[in-house]
């Protein structure tokens, strides 16, 4: 077992190519979540249960997690928004389970189609079923800082939606800056508040690159103590409901970037490279 300073949640498979218009076969994301692994990625969300007329790329998740050679000691993860979706995941024998809230009402209704105070009505069930099953659930919050629809956030309402996660079960709860919006400022001002409900051993960040601001941000985290963060390999991604949004902070860039503070995290950099080689080739616009 490899030491690890810092745990780096891949999110490629999922948040990288949800996105992407054209579909891609289960075959090239199963290659895929194989060179992650490979490269030492310890966690990989490689699957979305979700409705696949609002996510049409996800349709394949079962047949993916079928698919790939799972490596000991590594967590195969997929999202679940309600209890159909849960049950989809169990079936398909993902490790861990997550569901996604939103800190703002209008991203909230774009993504879910509910309410912030349905979605969570919504999980409880889900969070019930996955404890009774022995599998871990995480917890997502959407727009921690700034929203698509309802502009800024105020960070209490990031903190009301995550220590609601935390208190229905989740083991972690990953705060997400779905439009790559964040600062510094805002991101240090989030984990004021959430730090104030939750431990940090509890928290992780997940950033997407819009502005090129990410990685100024995990310094943030860093220096607040969260140890866990969310990266795509290659800097895939978007969300279908966050109109310009881009993909999340690459995975080689935060392993530099932690590298260059002495922060272990376990990953074969050689590796990683080649499966950003091989995402990249996935798509649309590297097609064209
Ligand atoms: P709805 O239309 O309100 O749901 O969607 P419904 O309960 O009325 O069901 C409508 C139809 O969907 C029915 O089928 C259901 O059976 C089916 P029909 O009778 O019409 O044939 N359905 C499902 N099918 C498969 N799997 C399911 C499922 N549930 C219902 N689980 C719903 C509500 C939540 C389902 C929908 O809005 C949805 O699937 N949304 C997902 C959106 C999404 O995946 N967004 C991207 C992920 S979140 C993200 O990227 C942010 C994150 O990265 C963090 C960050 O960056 O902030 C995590
Ligand atoms: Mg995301």
């Amino acid at each position: 077992q490899i030491s690890r300073d810092v745990t780096l949640f891949e999110m490629g498979p999922r948040d990288g190519l949800q996105n992407e218009p054209r579909p891609i076969a289960a075959g090239d994301k199963i290659r895929l979540v194989d060179l992650l692994s490979a490269a030492g990625l310890p966690k990989i969300e490689c699957a979305s249960f979700v409705s696949p007329k609002w996510v049409p790329q996800m349709a394949g998740s079962a047949e993916v997690m079928a698919g790939i050679a799972r490596r000991p000691g590594v967590v195969y993860t997929g999202l679940t928004p309600n209890l159909k979706g849960y049950e989809a995941a169990r079936a398909a024998r993902v490790d861990e389970a997550a569901v996604f809230a939103s800190a703002s009402e209008g991203f909230s209704k774009a993504n879910i189609n509910c309410s912030v105070a349905e979605s969570l009505e919504r999980f409880a069930p889900v969070l019930a079923a996955a404890k009774a099953d022995g599998i871990p659930v995480r917890g997502y919050v959407s727009c921690v800082t700034d929203c698509p629809y309802d502009g800024r956030v105020d960070p209490g309402a990031a903190a009301a939606v995550a220590r609601a996660l935390d208190e229905m079960g989740c083991y972690e709860v990953s705060l997400g800056d779905t439009i790559g919006a964040a600062t510094p400022e805002s991101t240090a001002a989030l984990l004021a508040a959430v730090l104030d409900v939750l431990p940090v051993e509890k928290v992780a960040l997940h950033f997407h690159d819009t502005r090129g601001r990410a990685l100024d941000n995990i310094a943030v985290g860093l220096e607040a103590g969260v140890r866990t963060y969310d990266a795509s390999v290659g800097g895939l991604g978007g969300c279908p409901y966050a109109p310009g949004a881009k993909g999340n902070v690459d995975t080689l860039a935060v392993a530099d970037f932690l590298a260059a503070r002495g922060l272990e995290t376990g990953i074969d950099r050689a590796a990683l490279a080649h499966a950003a080689g091989y995402a990249r080739t996935l798509r649309e616009n590297e097609n064209a």
